[in-house]
């Protein structure tokens, strides 16, 4: 079951506390938006879901596996979480095909079994005819296409992105939230997706969590938070 739990999960980096008790329960197959301003801690939620931060105190739950508590600790490469980011979403120096296939290379899968899932994803992200193509000769949103391919080849249920779509144009984006949904209806994958963009989020989520200074301001379905903002803050950022 690829569901996500949070129990009042804090982190402070030195003094400073940068996430304020965040409890949440992401369901199987739901499309979760964390939203809100710059600064606000939706990246360093999404690191401690994603094993590359450990809560200051609280438990992080992955189905029924706890992964994150006082004496537990898993490592991001055993949580079998599939990641988009930003920046250095894909290997530079890995050509299309080897990029989509390291999930299942570093997990020493029958070469077969590689040819054929790699083979069945690219074809689903129509990057079948770039197999040997090295990342710098793709576009914005073919690239972005390759680290969605490589987070999905895994079958882990469950997708983090944080601001994924950030770097590419307008048209683009629009395009690629399209694709990101359908991919998500189809595989029947939970997303965390990161994002600052109200639009993003209304469009794409299930369930909207909306953030400032590392404190929940609201938790709704977009219309909820569209038509019935629950204080000045969410007023004036879905304005
Ligand atoms: N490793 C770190 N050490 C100290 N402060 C950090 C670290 N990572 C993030 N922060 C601080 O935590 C706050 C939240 O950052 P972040 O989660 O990146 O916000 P967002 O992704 O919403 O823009 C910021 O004030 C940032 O400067
Ligand atoms: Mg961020």
């Amino acid at each position: 079951m690829a569901t996500i739990t949070l129990k009042n999960v804090t982190k402070s980096f030195g003094n400073s506390r940068i996430i304020e008790k965040f409890d949440a329960e992401f369901a199987d197959g739901e499309f979760i938006t964390l939203l809100g301003p710059s600064g606000c801690g939706k990246t360093t939620t999404l690191r401690m879901i994603a094993g590359f931060e450990k809560p200051t105190t609280g438990e992080i739950f992955i189905g029924d596996k706890k992964v994150s508590g006082e004496d537990t600790f898993v490592p991001p490469e055993n949580r079998n979480i599939g990641m988009v980011f930003q920046s250095y979403a894909v290997w530079p120096h890995m050509n299309v095909f080897d990029n989509v296939a390291y999930p299942l290379k570093i997990r020493k899968r029958p070469k077969a079994e590689i040819q054929e899932k790699v083979r069945n994803i690219l074809e689903e992200m129509g990057l079948s005819d770039y197999e040997k193509t090295m990342p710098s000769k793709l576009s914005g949103g073919q690239q972005q296409r390759v680290a969605l391919g490589r987070a999905l080849v895994s079958e882990s249920g469950i997708l983090l992105c944080d601001e994924p779509l950030s770097n590419l144009d307008a048209r683009l984006r629009k395009k690629m939230r399209r694709e990101i949904k359908e991919i998500q209806k189809k595989y029947a994958i939970t997303i965390v997706y990161v994002t600052h963009d109200l639009t993003e989020a209304v469009d794409m989520s299930d369930r909207i969590f909306v953030l400032n200074e590392g404190v929940v301001q609201q938790v709704g379905t977009p219309k909820e938070i569209l038509e019935t903002p629950a204080n000045d803050f969410v007023r004036e950022f879905i304005f």
